[in-house]
């Protein structure tokens, strides 16, 4: 081989991406929270291996995920957020409820549903034990969006 031939594309972070932390730094504390590009706070966890980011306020209320318990519902794995436990999919940001089959049977009997995707999740890169996130810059506009404003974060410094 060449000695000129450049590493793998592997060997270095997306472009557009941020650098977090040390793998070994995240996977010991579980989960950290970021601002990042000065512009977003996201929570970047590990669990069962893998890693995952979202953005930090739950689309509901503004309630700390980085404080949730992460459980499975339905086969998903979810965090659940402390103020009002909404479940929100580590994977798909999707909000995930139990909704009553047929009122009228009984015993109830109910099903998991998706209310679709509430929470914006950002792509995480790992190189070299270095973890990145690059945010999602979607245009699709997601309910989590309503809790990484300037004037949210302002009035959260106020209070
Ligand atoms: Fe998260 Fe209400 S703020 S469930």
């Amino acid at each position: 081989s060449s000695p000129t031939s450049s590493p793998p594309s592997s060997s270095s972070p997306p472009q557009d991406s941020h650098f977090i932390g040390k793998k070994e730094d995240i996977v010991r504390a579980r989960r950290v929270t970021r601002l990042v590009n000065g512009c977003r706070d996201v929570l970047v966890l590990y669990h069962q291996g893998e890693l995952h980011a979202m953005d930090m306020r739950c689309y509901h209320s503004g309630g700390p995920l980085q404080q949730g318990d992460i459980e499975e519902f339905n086969g998903r794995m979810c965090i659940v957020c402390p103020w009002h436990k909404y479940k929100i999919t580590l994977v798909e940001g999707e909000g995930l409820y139990q909704a009553v089959e047929d009122p009228t049977a009984k015993p109830l009997k109910t099903r998991w549903r998706s209310k679709g995707i509430k929470q914006r999740i950002h792509k995480v890169t790992e190189v070299n034990g270095d973890v990145y996130v690059t945010l999602n810059s979607s245009s699709e506009a997601y309910e989590s969006d309503t809790y990484q404003t300037e004037r949210y974060r302002a009035n959260q410094l106020k209070s």
